[in-house]
């Protein structure tokens, strides 16, 4: 099967200044290098050749796309979404404007316990259903590859289960899909008067089986004040590395409790959400080859302050945005709203919010070779603009899909 995708006004995202996996870190964000009046053709879901319309080859083609006012970019790599849940939280949303705090709500037995009782009680297929319902979603706004959590199960069958419906999303949604083991996201009901056989349970008997079954690619833990503190988070990760997964986790969310500079003592591949952090953690980032993923979604639908996009990027960091997709802090995925918000409220210019979900987030998903930016080789993971003539558009149209089609 051969498309050629023809007048494209401006094709994106076609070279990167490094191209040893690394993500784009501070001047070399601000750039999104293009090609003007170009043509591309995908071959077998794969990027095949493209270049300008003045040297178009004569090529025959099973699907040609006249692309004449818009344009051609890589589509979005979110990398840490919870799209795997059973019910939404609007209940919980209605007490948050009440006046509770989502610390309280969480303290009373809500928040992530909430999810895992509704999860618990509800059927494998019935809850694939509904997480591909809410992929297909995403991907009509732009996402090409997601990684998803599990973490409302916090128990050995439940969290099989919700890794087996990640694993299914993968096979049948087209998209690349990494799946990360979240059992480390709250204490819980039944261990709340013995946290620490939590986490041994964790450690002996969810992490053996869920390596054996090749489930996840990575270990997150939420390392936060309240939840899993630095040592448990410590164990843990170290634990994952002994079953080949590496660490992505959730640091700095509420407090500056140390999640930051835990991530990097572990190596980890990322640590997300950052609404709490300084000078301390910018610095220690900067010496580290651990990812900065910034999730404003949340500090949005939180009313918390925002992530310190601005001084991360002037301090010479990569920064990678994401969504968060869950039914507690962020009950959305979608990207073109988070590049709004990036260009908004965390002071980012529309290349570096564009760089950030593509080049930068398939970095923090280790999918570089593969995705997130237009070179030959790589997979046909492209997203058809509706007309306009910059990418400063998408951030600027915000609340309307910038999405005419997607190839994956
Ligand atoms: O990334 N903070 C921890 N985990 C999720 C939210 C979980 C929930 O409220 O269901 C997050 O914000
Ligand atoms: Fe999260």
């Amino acid at each position: 099967m051969r498309t050629l995708l023809c007048n494209i006004d401006r094709l994106y995202g076609i070279s990167t200044p490094n191209k040893s996996g690394k993500p784009l870190a501070g001047k070399d964000m601000a750039t999104v290098p293009f090609l003007s009046h170009a043509w591309l053709i995908i071959e077998n879901k794969r990027i095949h050749s493209f270049g300008v319309m003045a040297q178009l080859p004569e090529t025959s083609s099973d699907e040609v796309v006249d692309c004449g006012g818009r344009l051609v970019l890589p589509a979005w790599c979110d990398s840490h979404t919870h799209i795997v849940f059973a019910a939404r939280r609007n209940g919980e949303f209605v007490d948050r404007i009440n006046g509770l705090s989502y610390e309280e709500i969480a303290r009373r037995g809500g928040g992530i316990l909430n999810s895992a009782a509704k999860l618990n009680a509800m059927d494998e297929s019935a809850l694939f259903d509904q997480s591909l319902a809410r992929l297909h979603q995403v991907m009509q706004q732009g996402t090409g590859a997601i990684e998803i959590k599990s973490g409302y199960g916090l128990c050995l069958e439940g969290e099989l289960k919700m890794l087996r419906v990640i694993r299914r999303l993968k096979e049948e949604s087209g998209i690349a899909v990494k799946a990360s083991f979240l059992a480390a996201h709250a204490y819980p009901v039944a261990y709340r008067e013995n946290k620490p056989a939590y986490v041994e349970h964790i450690i002996d008997e969810m992490l053996p089986i869920v390596a054996r079954e090749g489930l996840a690619d990575y270990m997150d833990v939420f390392c936060e004040q309240g939840f899993f503190g630095t040592a448990e988070t410590e164990r843990l990760l170290e634990a994952g590395w002994k079953y080949g997964l590496k660490p992505k986790i959730h640091a700095n969310q509420l407090y500056n409790s140390g999640g930051v500079q835990m991530g990097i003592k572990c190596n980890a591949v990322s640590v997300d959400h950052l609404e709490c952090v300084g000078d301390a953690e910018i610095d220690a980032l900067r010496d580290s080859s651990t990812i900065p993923t910034l999730l404003p979604g949340a500090a949005f639908f939180l009313g918390m302050h925002y992530q310190p996009a601005r001084k991360m990027i002037d301090a010479g960091l990569p920064v990678c945005l994401a969504s968060d997709y869950n039914p507690g802090s962020c009950p959305s995925g979608n990207i073109p709203l988070l590049l709004t918000l990036g260009c908004t409220q965390l002071r980012m210019t529309p290349e570096e919010v564009v760089n950030s979900v593509t080049v930068n987030g398939a970095a923090a998903m280790e999918l570089l070779s593969e995705m997130g930016t237009i070179e030959v080789g790589k997979k046909a993971s492209l997203i058809l603009t509706q007309p306009m003539d910059d990418l400063s558009v998408i951030p600027y149209d915000y609340g309307n899909n910038p999405v005419a089609r997607m190839f994956h």
